[in-house]
């Protein structure tokens, strides 16, 4: 039997719960064993919860645990999850994270401690949610050279560019609809200045690219500048206004990463991406163009990816490798703003 915990109940520790628990028989299958949560970490009470026996506040309680052999880390953010994940790794855990800020601004480093402790470090729900892409794109797709990723990695200002392109609604008005729906951020600038596209564009840049692509070096502008001219601009052409996440590998070499709205041609397969969907599009030297596509929030889309994950941690668990990129050059990106 795997005994796991999970770090934060929130709407994807919940949802995480959900899917393990509701599960069990499939997931023991393709686990080959059995996969017991045993802790909960949340410093909130919740006294009529079915899981109220596995609630700790104390993070040292899981980790000096030996019987637990992979944290689920589900809190978000940097502080405390930095601390909890890599002191978990350095514990010999392996670690599972919806983080995409975790992993954008200390990947490199908390899967370089994973491979040296020979444990792994998984983050699928980091990036788009639901839709399968960190895995498929580090090893479905590794018989290519990525050229370039195109992607919608944002579901709420997806949502509200929507709104503002087919209900003529205005900036503001659509943002507080997405907030009222509950699909933006706690603080929502992380959604509308590009912040959280920027750090899961950063997540596949490194993954395609080998290396450790920085949030700050990367040039990322949001939609709060977009108007209701702008977008009937963009429809006279033909087209819409997407936030898109772009990396491309260059003739001399170098990989470009930029956030920014762009115009999308209607002919595009990323024009018909609407609402709070995502997609990303993975240009393969053999496979040519291939389109993941789906909700990339919500707690159970999030909670699958999540517990996928948990799935093959639980089977690697004996293994001596780690996955995904290793190398930590900091160097790698290089005028990114001239290329366009
Ligand atoms: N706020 C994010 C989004 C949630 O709207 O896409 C998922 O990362």
């Amino acid at each position: 039997m795997a005994k796991i915990a999970v770090l934060g109940y929130g709407v994807v520790g919940s949802g995480t719960v959900e899917v393990i628990e509701k599960n069990k028989e499939g997931l023991l299958k393709k686990a080959g064993q059995e996969i017991e949560i045993k802790y909960i970490l949340d410093l909130r009470d919740f006294p009529d919860s079915p899981y109220k026996d596995k609630f700790v506040k104390d993070f040292n309680v899981i980790l000096n645990d030996p019987e637990i052999s992979v944290v689920v880390e589900v809190i978000g953010g940097i502080k405390p999850s930095y601390d909890f994940v890599k002191s978990s790794l350095l514990a010999g855990k392996s670690v599972v994270t919806s983080n995409k800020e975790l992993v954008a601004k200390k990947g490199a480093e908390l899967l370089k401690i994973a491979h040296e402790k020979g444990v792994n470090f998984f983050f699928e729900a980091s990036v788009g949610g639901g839709i399968p892409i960190i895995r498929p794109l580090h090893q479905c797709l590794s018989a290519n050279r990525i050229d370039e990723i195109a992607g919608i990695l944002n579901g709420t200002t997806n949502f509200i560019l929507t709104k503002m392109i087919r209900d003529n609604m205005a900036f503001d008005d659509a943002l507080k609809t997405a907030q009222e729906l509950g699909y933006a951020e706690r603080n929502p600038s992380a959604d509308v200045d590009g912040i959280d596209a920027c750090r899961k564009i950063c997540i596949l840049a490194s993954l395609s690219f080998g290396k450790h692509v920085y949030p700050d070096n990367i040039h990322t502008e949001g939609i709060t500048k977009i108007t209701p001219e702008d977008v009937a601009y963009c429809e006279n052409f033909g087209g819409s206004i997407k936030l898109i996440g772009w990396a491309s590998r260059q003739d001399d070499g170098k990989v470009a990463v930029m956030v920014c709205p762009a115009f999308i041609h209607e002919d595009s397969q990323l024009a018909g991406v609407n609402d709070v969907f995502n997609a990303i599009l993975v240009r393969g030297d053999s496979t040519g163009d291939v389109v993941f596509y789906g909700k990339g929030a919500g707690k159970l889309p999030t909670a699958s990816a999540v517990v996928a994950d948990v799935v093959i941690a639980v089977k690697m668990n004996s293994s001596s490798k780690s996955l995904y990129w290793e190398d930590s050059d900091q160097d790698f990106i290089e005028d990114t703003d001239k290329i366009v």
